[in-house]
């Protein structure tokens, strides 16, 4: 049986986990999580409704944004009030690095502050603190049971929430599924193992004498056929899958070891392989987040309704999927 120290002790693992998996992805330095679909920053129908959103929005307002990574949301304010205009105020699970900040101006720079390590459930905020609440993918990925009080608590009775939620059937929740599947089918599949005992080889492949002498060896013999069987494997699951960029990256990834191992050796090229390994982890972990966070319509109804009557009797809202290229992306919640 489980007992309460158990699961506190389980929970502030995984949160813990999740941090450090986050972490570790905006120190890589991304203004948002949706690379491969906005170079910039957001745009068409999510950059429009923020940049309407945040129009609407009075001077020295004060906005707060929920799980706001390195920040595009509040790029995107900047961008409108270069001199002066609201504060914002971004709260994250994980630690931010947002060095597109470096280049504003100093008027502009104070009126950004990064919180790190502060989740949506516990705000460390004074009640009626905040004109705006909003979240870019962000708020769903909290125990909306907690962090939707938390909200409400720290909205002054006359503020506004504007929301974008991960929708059940938008492109990035089905992108997120195969991925998760190509990382299940890596995990079983012995290809990044077969091509870490391949990679002392290689590293050989640099002196004349090493070489000849791999030829007859039986060892490097057998690593090179398990490790073309694992490619193999890899190769026929790629034809025939609708998006196999995550598989297609991985065999790159270990070419790039392998000359990495000729030009400098094993040990560089056995530690970058081990330092992506743990990226794909931090993948998986950010990857089932999302997928478990994306809300289908009775989520995202429940979710307004719950805002809607906390607001009280007065409370106007919209609820919209907005759409990107004819693919549905998200769901746009605003309530006031
Ligand atoms: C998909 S990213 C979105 C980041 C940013 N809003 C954007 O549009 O690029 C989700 C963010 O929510 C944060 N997050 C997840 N759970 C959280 C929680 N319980 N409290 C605060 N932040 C959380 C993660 O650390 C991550 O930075």
């Amino acid at each position: 049986m489980t007992s309460d120290r158990d699961i506190s002790t389980d929970d502030l693992s995984q949160v813990a986990r999740r941090r450090l998996a986050w972490t570790r992805f905006w120190g890589q330095g991304p203004l948002h999580s949706l690379g491969t679909s906005f170079a910039g920053n957001y745009a068409d129908a999510i950059g429009t409704f923020w940049q309407g959103e945040f129009a609407a929005c009075r001077s020295h307002e004060t906005i707060l944004d929920i799980g706001c990574g390195n920040g595009p949301l509040a790029k995107i304010l900047i961008d409108l009030y270069p001199e002066d205009g609201p504060e914002w105020t971004g709260i994250d699970l994980s630690n931010p690095r947002p060095t597109w900040i470096a280049q504003l101006v100093e008027a502009a720079a104070k009126r950004v502050r990064f919180r790190g390590g502060v989740l949506a459930e516990e705000l460390p905020f004074e009640a009626s603190s905040f004109d705006l609440v909003v979240s870019q993918f962000g708020i769903e990925y909290s125990d909306l049971s907690r962090s939707q009080p938390e909200v409400m608590r720290v909205l002054k009775p006359t503020g506004r929430l504007a929301l974008v939620v991960h929708h059940a059937q938008s492109l990035p929740v089905y992108v997120s599924r195969q991925e998760l599947r190509h990382l299940e089918f890596l995990s079983r599949s012995d290809f990044l193992e077969s091509a870490a005992m391949m990679i002392p080889y290689f590293a050989l492949l640099n002196d004349v004498e090493s070489r000849a002498r791999l030829q007859s060896d039986p060892r490097a013999t057998e690593a090179r056929q398990r490790f073309d069987a694992a490619q193999h494997e890899i190769q026929k699951r790629v034809v025939g899958e609708p998006i196999p960029d995550l598989l297609t990256d991985v065999q790159i990834f270990v070419q790039d070891c392998f000359c990495a191992a000729v030009s400098a050796g094993a040990p560089p090229a056995l530690d970058r392989l081990s330092g992506y390994r743990a990226l794909l982890e931090d993948s998986r972990l950010r990857l089932e987040d999302l997928v478990r966070s994306a809300l289908d319509e009775a989520g995202i109804l429940a979710l307004q309704e719950r805002f809607e009557s906390a607001k009280g009797r007065a409370a106007r809202s919209s609820l919209n999927a907005l759409s990107v290229n004819d693919q549905v992306f998200g769901w746009a919640l605003r309530v006031s």
